[in-house]
């Protein structure tokens, strides 16, 4: 089975082919192109969604071109054709999915629409032996959810943000220290010449509650009114440190909740950690410390496609072909607002 899937819900222009062989457990990927936009957003200190379908627009075309020429195959042997149908930005989502139902229509195959969160959440499957179910926290800049994947289509969720999400709070604070879009990698930068003390007191929402929910928007808050309070700006690696710390903390928290919970109604011990804030390298070994405390196996993305890319839409939309999901009608509409638990 071949599939070519289309991402565009953000500021990622991604087109990729991926392949599964039938003797196979694992897919490969043919061939993926991925181009950022971030360079025009940067200017703006956020994504711009009109400017966004714009360059997606413009881009898309050429790109699948070159998706399909490196894969070194015939348009005519793709099974299927895939594209992000939601959660997203309109604009993005409608280009996108209409440039791959055209494609599947004029090739006469299946059109599969893709959640853009069970592709986060999917493709450590490509080429790692991950049982369902499995305990998930997706953390990127539209989500912050802690979830129970029961199979490739079925997720339950046990908590989220009940405000920002964390990504767009490590760019809003970035924002607020002068920093371009996104802001979560040079947070994590400057946090690593920041000491472990605590010099802001900065607060951790929700941390007594015992829901498995989230709150940020008051730790964004707490460093909003440290950095316009004549702020010394020496302090500006420690005040990182602190903030991710601090939101660090909220996570493992509730994730120790979320695994207390999982092990009571499973034998699984995977945990996957998704989504663009997964890139971060110490709120990945404080999960892992976390998980080997309580006999969890961590399992985190290869960097390349912890950040939006086309490869986990395919691989989405191959394990829908595989296990003999029925494909999507042309007509259906992109859904800017699509929960994992209405799949
Ligand atoms: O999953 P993603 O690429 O796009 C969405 O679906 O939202 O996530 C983008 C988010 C941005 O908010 C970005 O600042 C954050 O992921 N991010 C990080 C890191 N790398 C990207 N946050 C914290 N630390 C990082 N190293
Ligand atoms: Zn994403």
């Amino acid at each position: 089975m071949i599939v070519l899937g289309i991402e565009s819900s953000c500021d990622e222009t991604s087109v990729a082919i991926v392949q599964k062989k039938k003797k196979d457990n694992f897919g490969k990927i043919l061939s993926e192109n991925t181009l950022s936009q971030i360079k025009q957003h940067q200017k703006f200190g956020g994504v711009v969604p009109e400017l966004a379908s714009r360059e997606h627009s413009n881009n898309l075309d050429n790109l699948v071109k070159k998706t399909i020429h490196e894969a070194g195959i015939k348009i005519s042997l793709i099974d299927a054709f895939c594209a992000t149908l939601g959660p997203g930005l309109l604009g993005g989502l409608l280009i996108g999915s209409n440039y791959a139902k055209s494609l599947a229509a004029a090739s006469n195959k299946p059109f599969f629409a893709i959640n853009h969160l069970q592709g986060h959440l999917l493709i450590p499957r490509i080429n790692q032996n991950i049982n369902f179910p499995f305990l998930c926290l997706l953390v990127s800049g539209g989500h912050t959810q802690i979830l129970i994947s029961e199979k490739f289509n079925k997720f339950s969720l046990l908590g989220e943000t009940l405000d920002d999400a964390l990504g767009e709070v490590f760019d809003k604070v970035a924002k607020l220290l002068g920093y371009d879009y996104p802001g979560g990698p040079i947070i994590e930068k400057l946090a690593t010449k920041g000491e472990n003390k605590k010099i802001f007191n900065l607060p951790m929402p929700m941390i007594k509650n015992k829901t498995m929910d989230l709150s940020f928007s008051g730790i964004k808050t707490s460093v909003r009114n440290v950095v316009n309070n004549s702020f010394d700006r020496k302090l500006e690696n420690q005040l990182c440190f602190e903030f991710q710390n601090c939101v660090t903390n909220c996570l493992l928290s509730k994730c120790e909740t979320a695994i207390r919970y999982f092990k009571k109604t499973s034998k699984s011990n995977s945990f996957i950690f998704a989504g663009g804030v997964a890139s971060n390298d110490f709120i990945r070994t404080k999960l892992k410390e976390l998980c080997k405390n309580h006999e969890m196996n961590l399992i985190v993305p290869e960097k390349k496609f912890c950040v939006d890319n086309a490869s986990m839409i395919a691989w989405a939309a191959m394990e829908r072909l595989v296990n003999g999901d029925k494909s999507d009608s042309l007509d259906i509409v992109p859904k800017p607002r699509w929960e994992l638990e209405s799949l």
